[in-house]
């Protein structure tokens, strides 16, 4: 779908924060700058999060406890691939969400089941973002139509 600006971004990360489920995973990719943490921080609101969301990048996790669900937001771009031993599935199966910047870099690390967003900028516009959405298995299939099933309710009318 288009995002035509970062309200689209915020409205898209707020209906995120407000369907996710526990044990769902979300794994964003897209180059720096894309819109990775831009989108936690609306999906932290939509949790009902009221702190700032800082980037995770040399922390590899942050958690936050006090939304609707935890919010277990990582970025493993550091870790390089080194990403055996960390004990991240404690989070993957866990009672929040996770949200992994870069997660693709996790290979074989990956959760079982997870969504993937797949964000790209757009060359002609720099507040545009082109965003698909993959799912890997029954349980993102799912809050992938969640999702769906909100913003056809929400005024949020770019989805194509
Ligand atoms: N439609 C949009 N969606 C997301 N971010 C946008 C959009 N338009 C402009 N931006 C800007 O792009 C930058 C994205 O940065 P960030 O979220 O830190 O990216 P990443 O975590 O992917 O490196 C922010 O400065 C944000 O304000
Ligand atoms: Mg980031």
């Amino acid at each position: 779908m288009l995002l035509k600006n970062l309200e689209d971004t915020e409205k898209l990360a707020e209906i995120i924060g407000q369907v996710a489920a526990a044990g769902d995973n979300l794994v964003l990719t897209g180059d720096l700058g894309a819109g990775k943490t831009t989108l936690t921080k609306g999906i932290a609101s939509g949790l009902g999060i009221p702190q700032m969301i800082k980037s995770p990048t040399y922390t590899i996790i942050r958690e936050y406890e006090n939304g609707r669900l935890p919010l277990y937001h990582m970025d493993v771009y550091r870790l390089m691939g080194q990403t055996d031993d960390l004990g991240l599935d404690e989070y993957f199966e866990g009672e929040g969400l996770s949200v992994i910047e870069w997660g693709t870099l996790l290979e074989d690390n990956l959760p079982e089941d997870y969504l993937e967003l797949i964000i790209e900028k757009n060359q002609q516009d720099e507040n545009q973002r082109q965003i698909d959405f993959q799912s890997n298995g029954a349980k993102s299939l799912d809050f992938e139509k969640r999702i769906f099933a909100k913003i056809e309710k929400s005024e949020l009318l770019s989805a194509d």
